[in-house]
């Protein structure tokens, strides 16, 4: 996935480069800035002595030394003020400024803190923010694999309210414990693909879809009064009849088609690798994961019938015993089908973020 969230000491990262949140001096400071320097060793401080500091908003690169990390950007983030300072502007040009010497030096890999968002006070949700959609924009232009590395275990990055909506949602879905472990005898007995009762009895609730019915039909006819069948077909029963046998990546590449999107736009907006994409695309039996088939339907803004769909195409089905499932259907029945929010939702519930 080209951008996640991480919780882990930004010192301990294996990449390409990590980015400091220094100040002017570039000299040395306290918070992420401290521990960069201890862990790298004097020598980042006598390279830094060189550079002659650095404005806000811009960013400088040195050598990792000790650090697993081969360079350290150096980017100087805003002070808070209120807003009203062009702190947010400074803060997108700290990780515009990072990531375009990032791509100099050919990078891979980068992880980022969260710039201003400890002792220069900017509020830590609006910064996660501002780093995602940043980071994110520079994702369709360019190939790399971005981290934004968050420290502390208990900052809450959605807002408030949504929290709270989630909460709720999660609070009177869930299953109680004992059906849970019923649920997991299941998954040993059958495997993980076995619908939870849950997904069962909310499908068997509804009137079949017409993809269910036309399946139906197939399955219960003889060939020729099939064939008689199949030319009475109204158009939109027809194309359900032919999409039964439909694999995960056909169906994929039919909703990209008719959406009227782009390859490329549909794997971005999902938060996919390109190089797993052609994978997919390349293989019409491709199993994806199910973090993986969620983005693609969350890039394509499927309604959740759909969803459940092409989950079930995968091997997947939603379920009430999981909070991960609760939080991706709130999402979906609420058509918020923004991929930063909903992972940053999945990263405040500690719940795996979706992607590639
Ligand atoms: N790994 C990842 N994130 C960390 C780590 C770590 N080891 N340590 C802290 N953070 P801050 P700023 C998080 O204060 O707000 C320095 O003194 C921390 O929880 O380091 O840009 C500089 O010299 C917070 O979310 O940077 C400047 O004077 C985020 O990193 C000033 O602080 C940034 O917090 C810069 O302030």
């Amino acid at each position: 996935m080209p951008l996640t969230i991480v919780r882990n000491d930004i010192t301990k990262m294996e990449c390409d480069a990590i980015v400091n949140a220094a100040n002017n001096s570039l000299l040395g400071g306290g918070g992420v800035d401290g521990a960069i320097h201890r862990a790298a060793g004097p020598k980042l401080l006598a390279e830094c002595r060189k550079l002659g500091g650095c404005d806000t908003g811009k960013a400088k690169i040195t050598k990792g030394y000790e650090l697993p990390a081969k360079y350290v950007i150096h980017t100087v983030g805003p002070i808070w003020h209120g807003g009203d300072y062009g702190e947010r502007e400074l803060l997108i040009s700290c990780y515009r400024e990072s990531l375009a010497i990032a791509a100099e030096h050919d990078c891979k890999t980068i992880a980022f803190p969260l710039i201003s968002a400890g002792a220069y006070g900017y509020p830590r949700a609006e910064a996660l923010r501002v780093a995602m959609d940043t980071c994110s924009d520079f994702l369709m232009e360019h190939d790399m694999m971005i981290y934004i590395v968050v420290f502390d275990r208990d900052s809450l990055f959605v807002s408030e309210k949504l929290f709270a909506d989630i909460r709720r949602y999660v609070d009177d879905n869930y299953v109680s414990e004992m059906t849970a472990n019923e649920d997991r005898r299941r998954s040993e007995l059958f495997g993980a693909a076995i619908p939870a009762p849950q997904a069962l009895s909310a499908k068997a609730d509804k009137k079949p879809s017409l993809f269910r019915r036309a399946k139906l039909a197939k399955l219960d006819m003889p060939m020729a009064e099939y064939c008689a069948f199949e030319d009475a077909l109204p158009d939109d029963l027809e194309k359900a009849v032919a999409q039964i046998d439909e694999s995960f990546t056909e169906m994929l590449l039919r909703k990209i088609d008719e959406k009227g999107l782009t390859d490329a736009q549909c794997y971005k907006k999902a938060n996919i690798d390109r190089k797993l994409f052609s994978k997919i695309r390349s293989d019409v039996h491709y199993k994806p994961k199910k973090i993986t088939v969620i983005a693609f339907a969350a890039a394509l803004e499927l309604p959740i019938d759909e969803t459940r769909d092409m989950l079930m195409k995968a091997g997947f089905a939603l379920s009430h015993s999981s909070k991960f499932d609760i939080i991706i259907e709130y999402f979906f029945t609420h058509k918020r089908y923004d991929i930063i929010e909903i992972n940053e939702a999945l990263f405040a519930f500690d719940q795996p973020l979706i992607g590639g």
